[in-house]
């Protein structure tokens, strides 16, 4: 078998919280997994960037009652219209898969306190300090702790700057009519672009698991890694499978701001949660104006409450007071307090310029608590899938939950169900997945063409699909992407397939699908913000 072409038993696309997880829990079973990703190395999506914590359970609260009062935070910030049993079982699995996983098994050394308890933080929308951090680079900390084992696990693979282009599925790609008429149509695989060569590679996998992480990249303000381009639910669109609640992009409210720069570092919301507020620039503490809970109420409230009162002011930015945070700020926010210095703010003087930015989607790939998704031989983890978890809005720090939950729980059921060793994918069936077709001979990559339709991307689905969102903004929106994809579709007909031109369809495809979903759903709630 060529090196352009191998087959796998499992194959995870992603390597953040929720790929890693999957990966280790499979290697420790004794399985073998091929993780790819498109980055330089494993730390290349919005894991490495989160700062707040992750979610693991209250100090001296009986543990049942602690997953009743976590529940009851969930849904309530999800606007109850959260799949119920996904929000249980995270409250039910949590706390084990934090100890088991990520302190035991990736050796995270979260803060304590000094007489050795955890240093719990609280964040907006609950109603207990429950959160675990490692200073404000917890996700960082979480990266480091699981890439150093799977790096070293002898039954894991890891292919980095392999970007996936397509997922195979028996129906799209079978050049046997015996199989592109069965009436199951399941994943086979995926085509992976190897950046370092420069070829498409055919992965046949009896198991693929997309753990690609967000899409905020296709809003003009964004707190995402760059790679962020949507490109799960673009594959999984493309293949037929069920995509659920796409509509729910979640703004975080604190992104920093600056005049000059379209970067959008994230202002942690644990600042909040020790004492910082929102103030206008007047220097007017306006969030209880707007909710009785302050500035703790969920995210959806502050990140509208901030549009309104930056449309009220005539102003670009608002501000984050972080006087009344008790702790010492370079200790305790040391990525917040060096970011702002790099632009000349010094937090312990002066406020910090704020504006929200897309942050997390609450969308994505309709999944059950194993990760399966209505395609057999594919499943999805992290934040590309959908479980329902967030229902209409995202609890702050229950994502690197969710990753490491249905990582692991995922991780589980491959390791079960590939127990016996028997091979999924029929070698015949193997054997009628054809090369990808390298026929392109222009070269239309320009870098000037495809940053202008990037801009056309953002620009769109910030001003028309962004916080507040009208019937006529994402009708412009729906007519403007759709003559971009297929524009795209003719202009690079054509053209040998790059790592730009395959992020450019990932995210155009993505902008699409979530402007369709926002324009069928008329019901403002939560994250979906209808004005009319
Ligand atoms: C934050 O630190 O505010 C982000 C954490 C999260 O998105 O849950």
């Amino acid at each position: 078998m060529s090196s352009t072409r191998r087959h796998v038993t499992i194959l995870i696309i992603g390597s953040g919280i929720a790929g890693c997880t999957a990966a280790l829990t499979l290697a420790d079973a004794g399985r073998d997994v091929l993780l790819i990703n498109a980055g330089p190395d494993l730390d290349d999506g919005n894991t490495p960037l989160a700062q707040g914590g992750i979610i693991y359970k209250a100090a001296d609260t009986p543990r049942d009652a602690e997953a009743r009062a976590l529940e009851h935070d969930i849904l309530v910030a999800g606007h109850r219209y959260n799949n119920n049993r996904a929000v249980r079982f995270l409250c039910r699995q949590g706390p084990d898969c934090v100890d088991n996983v990520l302190i035991e098994r990736a050796g995270v050394d979260f803060d304590r306190n000094e007489d050795g308890t955890y240093n719990l933080t609280r964040e907006g929308g609950h109603g207990a300090h429950r959160i675990l951090h490692k200073a404000d680079y917890s996700g960082r900390a979480l990266m480091d702790g699981l890439a150093a084992q799977v790096k070293i696990h002898p039954r894991i693979t890891c292919l980095h700057n392999h970007s996936a282009i397509d997922l195979l599925t028996t129906h799209h790609h079978a050049k046997n009519s015996q199989y592109r008429y069965s009436v199951t149509n399941r994943c086979l695989g995926a085509y992976v672009l190897n950046a370092e060569t420069g070829e498409p590679e055919t992965i046949l996998a009896d198991w693929t698991v997309l753990a690609t992480g967000g899409v905020g990249q296709v809003f003009l303000h964004s707190t995402n890694a760059p790679g962020c381009v949507g490109a799960g639910i673009s594959m999984a669109f493309r293949a037929g499978v069920e995509l659920a609640n796409l509509e729910f992009m979640q703004f975080h409210p604190t992104a920093l701001y600056e005049e000059r720069s379209y970067r959008r570092p994230l202002i942690t919301e644990a600042m909040r949660g020790e004492g910082a507020r929102l103030l206008d620039d007047r220097g007017d503490a306006f969030m209880l104006r707007h909710d009785k809970r302050g500035d703790l109420a969920p995210r959806d409230v502050v990140a509208q409450a901030m549009v309104e009162e930056m449309l009220r002011r005539g102003v670009p930015c608002l501000y984050l007071d972080v006087s009344g945070v008790k702790q010492d700020l370079p200790t305790r926010f040391p990525t917040v307090f060096n970011q702002c210095l790099e632009i000349g703010i010094d937090i312990r003087k002066e406020p910090i310029p704020v504006v929200p930015a897309a942050h997390y989607f609450c969308g994505g790939i309709l999944t059950d608590t194993f990760g399966r998704t209505s395609m057999p031989g594919l499943y999805a983890i992290g934040e590309c899938a959908c479980t329902g978890l967030h229902g209409a809005n995202r609890l702050a720090s229950t994502s690197l939950l969710e990753a490491a939950v249905w990582g692991q729980s995922c991780g589980q059921h491959l390791a079960r169900i590939t127990a016996s060793g028997r091979e999924a994918i029929p070698r015949a069936l193997a054997a009628a997945i054809p090369d990808w077709r390298h026929e392109g001979n222009e070269h239309h990559d320009d870098p000037a063409l495809v940053a202008q339709d990037w801009a056309n991307i953002r620009n769109t689905m910030w001003n028309y699909v962004g916080i507040s969102r009208t019937a006529s903004r994402l009708h412009r929106a729906f007519d403007d992407l759709r003559a971009l994809s297929r524009h795209l579709h003719d202009f690079y007909k054509n053209t040998a397939i790059s790592k730009p031109i395959v992020d450019l369809f990932h995210g155009c495809q993505a902008a699409y699908s979530i402007t369709q979903s926002a324009l069928r759903n008329p019901r403002s709630l939560g994250c979906h913000h209808r004005i009319n």
